[in-house]
């Protein structure tokens, strides 16, 4: 086997043109790397945004961040996989020629792979699937990108003890708690680090939300939700999570924290203070996060450090896999099998109709 089959980047922008199955070479492993034979793998908004944005992205590139598979092979350093363990995994996609997660074979980072145990082989059909435990492949390959981005925020960005008893006297804001991260950042805030939970999102998902651990649920589509937060909230949301992250949900975070000491403000889009108005009498810390640095590795001009990889870890190795079993993925959207659903998974997304839901298909 020297060629494999993989999702590439078209170089064109237009709408239904940014894939076409094409060929690349088994990825190379490096020591602290795992190959995994992929079996289903889950679209992200920056798969699309990688070329359309410009974050880049370029002809030719593999797309896709999200898998899940059976370990292939493993890289010297590599201890806790072996081969044929069934595992998911997240890796930045959709920037290099060689490896991407829409392939038959994908090289990952063994820091950001887990093992799932008693994974059922049997595939989803084609259709719509309500959120479900982490126990199907494609469950895995749902996961991994989102989750491990709320690990780097809250055990980086924000520092959360799992161990921190005051924890649970303090609210967490998740600004879009039915975006895949904010699915998960309500279930991480509460029942890693025992925080109360306060989310936004439309109406029709908050059940859901508060099945998986939101305290209270607001209409992010009310024209006073954000006084509605700041009346409800007194001064106790010291933390909040901007997972849609444009200047005006950012706005609207700074407004509702209004009130609370030391807010610590986190989002995904590289926005600052400088993107919104602000108070000069408030004192409120702005955090970014790039979840690809939790692999090790600098990114976008910026350094993996250390320490963001020590945070990291103890997350997704120590305090996830107690946590993983009870675990809700979003509802599942699940396409056809094979590389030609690439550009129905991307465009669903950039077009703004995936609600709660992950877009998966198997390879
Ligand atoms: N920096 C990083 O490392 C990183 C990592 C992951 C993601 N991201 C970025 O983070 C963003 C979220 O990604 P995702 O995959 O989690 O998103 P997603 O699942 O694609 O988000 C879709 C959801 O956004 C919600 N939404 C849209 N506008 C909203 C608003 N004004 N207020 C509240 N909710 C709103 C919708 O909620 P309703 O259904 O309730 O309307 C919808 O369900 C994307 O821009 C992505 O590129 C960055």
């Amino acid at each position: 086997m020297s060629q494999i089959k993989a999702s590439i980047f078209t170089g064109s922008t237009e709408v239904g043109k940014l894939a076409e199955e094409g060929q690349i070479a088994v990825p190379e492993i490096s020591d602290t790397q795992i190959l995994v034979k992929n079996v289903a793998v889950a679209a992200n908004p920056t798969d699309w945004k990688h070329i359309v944005v410009g974050m880049g992205g370029k002809k030719g590139d593999v797309i896709g961040c999200d898998i899940a598979g059976y370990v292939e092979k493993v890289g010297s350093k590599v201890t806790n996989f072996n081969k044929g363990d069934a595992v998911a995994a997240t890796l930045r996609g959709n920037y290099v020629a060689n490896n991407g997660g829409f392939a038959e074979y994908t090289a990952v980072e063994q820091v950001l792979t887990q093992k799932i145990p008693n994974i059922q082989e049997k595939a989803l059909s084609v259709g719509d699937y309500p959120p479900s435990s982490i126990d199907t492949f494609e469950a895995a390959a749902s996961y991994s990108l989102s989750l491990a981005t709320v690990g780097l925020s809250f055990s980086h960005n924000f520092q959360f003890k799992e161990t921190d008893s005051s924890n649970a006297d303090k609210y967490v804001l998740v600004w879009g708690g039915a975006t895949a991260a904010g699915i998960f950042a309500i279930q991480v805030a509460k029942s890693i680090y025992g925080f109360k939970v306060i989310t936004t999102a439309s109406k029709k998902h908050h059940d859901f939300l508060k099945s998986l651990g939101a305290d209270v649920t607001f209409d992010y589509k009310d024209a006073n939700v954000v006084e509605q937060i700041r009346d409800f909230g007194k001064g106790k949301i010291q933390y909040a999570y901007d997972t849609v992250s444009s200047s005006q949900t950012l706005q609207q975070v700074y407004d509702a924290t209004e009130g609370s000491e030391n807010v610590e403000i986190d989002n995904l889009l590289f926005l600052s203070a400088k993107n919104i108005k602000t108070d000069e009498k408030r004192d409120v810390k702005f955090h970014v996060t790039l979840v690809y640095l939790a692999g090790g590795h600098d990114h976008m001009g910026i350094e993996s450090t250390p320490k963001l990889q020590q945070d990291f870890n103890r997350f997704w190795q120590d305090l996830v896999p107690n946590h993983l079993p009870k675990f809700k993925t979003p509802a599942l959207k699940v396409l056809k099998p094979g590389y030609s659903s690439t550009n129905e998974a991307l465009d669903l997304l950039r077009n703004n109709k995936v609600s709660g839901q992950k877009v998966v298909f198997r390879i």
